[in-house]
């Protein structure tokens, strides 16, 4: 059997700017953000698809990041985090999540509010329990969640009225 390469070339459109890098094979795409890239607003709880706080964009599709290689992203567009604020101002998602109170630590913050802007991609207008249904992947300590349910609403609401679905 022929002996694994040492590195891999990856190249990866993260919120709109190209990177390349050489990586370890089995480096997972949430350490290749954070470490390789320093866009540390990617968080990683258990590395193992549970917590979901790792969760970014991959083309529209909310994905947990610590699930992928970074050489299977090769060739990709991802958006994170820090796609979403400018540098003096909460993005709209941001500002609802800062208005009702869906914050406490904010370690899961990231997660949450990668997988309401995937959904708030795909343009429908879901009812609160399919909001929860969304949002079941990501895994808050400290809010109970409702606050969290109520800001993605309370955004998803608010894009409909501007007619953006
Ligand atoms: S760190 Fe990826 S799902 Fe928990
Ligand atoms: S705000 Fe602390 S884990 Fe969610």
């Amino acid at each position: 059997m022929a002996d694994a390469p040492e590195r891999v070339e990856v190249a990866v459109t993260v919120n709109g700017r190209l990177y390349r890098r050489s990586v370890e094979p089995r480096l997972h795409l949430a350490d290749f953000l954070r470490r390789e890239l320093g866009l540390t607003g990617t968080h990683i709880g258990c590395e193992q698809g549970v917590c979901g706080n790792c969760t970014v964009l991959v083309g529209d599709d909310a994905v947990k990041s610590c699930l992928l290689f970074a050489a299977q992203a090769d060739g990709m567009e991802l958006t994170t985090v820090e796609s979403l604020a400018g540098p003096d101002e909460l993005s709209p998602l941001q500002q609802a999540f800062k208005d009702e109170h869906a914050l406490q630590c904010g370690f899961c913050t990231p997660g949450f509010l990668m997988t309401a802007t995937a959904l708030a991609r795909r343009g429908s207008v879901p009812t609160r329990d399919e909001i929860r249904g969304e949002l079941a992947g990501v895994l808050c300590r400290c809010t109970g969640y409702e606050p969290i349910v109520t800001a993605v609403e309370r955004h998803l609401q608010a894009r409909r009225g501007e007619g953006r679905g």
